[in-house]
């Protein structure tokens, strides 16, 4: 476990996911986090579910805390930073943002400020997840490494430069939203043939987690994955067509194209 009091401004989704998972697997203790948001009533709410501190502000998030993990919505960044400067300038600054990487925190943060730019996604919540850190930041090697051994409890930890990061936050921390949308409509199509509704999520939800976790371990080539699983002739071939007529493969890269053209228009 460690000693780091870690404070949060924002304790909105993917703050409670990270806080959640480190909860869980005993990473942390609820003594050692101080939360803040916008919303008093609705905090205090989500501070009682973890078991957290939930602070007035900012001001009494950082007051308390080693390490502040800065989880506003991007477009809030500046707003809520730049009054704080002073007071972060002796804490080691974790920001989960997209779109706020190194660079950007040096025309933001004071000049020597301990900062990291990462990208977590929502599975770090079940310490089933992935965080995106980018190799540029200013830890202390001790800092650094005691930081990635935290997030290795509740996640795959990937190290990337900048030109790196947004196709990587894409391929992370969007793709949950269609997984989920795989299992609805596996869940749809289970429902059609017969399946209770739980029973259909439960197993569509089992099958993603465990193909996945046969990549991890055997890091066998996807398409010899998918064809150990059709024989000659077969039922799963037929899918396999089926999924080809309809564009699959070419829906899902246009599903990142379009969220790459966001991020950069
Ligand atoms: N969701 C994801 O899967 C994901 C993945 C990777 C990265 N991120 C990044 O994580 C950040 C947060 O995203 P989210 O999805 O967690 O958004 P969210 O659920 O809307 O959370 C934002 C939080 O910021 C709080 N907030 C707003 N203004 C504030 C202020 N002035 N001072 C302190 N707190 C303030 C909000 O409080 P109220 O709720 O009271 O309004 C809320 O708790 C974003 O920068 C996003 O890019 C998200």
């Amino acid at each position: 476990m460690t000693n780091w009091k870690i404070g949060v401004i924002g304790f909105g989704n993917i703050a409670q996911a990270l806080i959640g998972g480190l909860l869980k697997v005993q990473a942390i203790d609820p003594e050692q986090v101080f939360v803040c948001a916008a919303h008093v009533d609705k905090l205090r709410m989500n501070a009682e579910k973890y078991g957290v501190h939930a602070c007035q502000d900012a001001e009494e998030v950082i007051e308390k805390s080693d390490v502040v993990i800065l989880a506003v919505k991007p477009y809030q960044m500046e707003k809520v930073v730049t009054p704080l400067k002073s007071l972060l300038k002796d804490k080691i600054v974790v920001s989960v943002a997209s779109g706020w990487m190194f660079d950007r925190f040096e025309g933001l943060l004071e000049k020597g400020t301990h900062h990291i730019s990462t990208s977590p996604n929502t599975p770090v919540a079940v310490a089933e997840g992935i965080i995106i850190v980018e190799d540029k930041h200013s830890l202390s090697d001790d800092e650094f490494s005691h930081l990635i051994q935290l997030f290795e409890q509740v996640a795959l930890v990937e190290i990337l430069d900048i030109d790196h990061m947004g196709i990587a936050g894409t391929l992370s921390g969007a793709t949950p939203a269609y997984a989920a949308m795989f299992i609805e409509a596996l869940g749809d199509a289970g429902v059609k043939h017969g399946l209770t509704r739980a029973s259909a999520y439960r197993l569509a939800s089992q099958m993603l987690a465990g193909t996945g976790k046969l990549y991890l371990e055997h890091q066998n080539h996807p398409g010899a994955m998918k064809d150990a699983v059709c024989s000659p002739g077969g039922i799963t071939i037929v899918g396999v067509e089926a999924l080809e007529q309809n564009g699959f493969r070419y829906a899902v890269m246009s599903a990142i194209n379009a969220c790459q053209s966001k991020k950069a228009g």
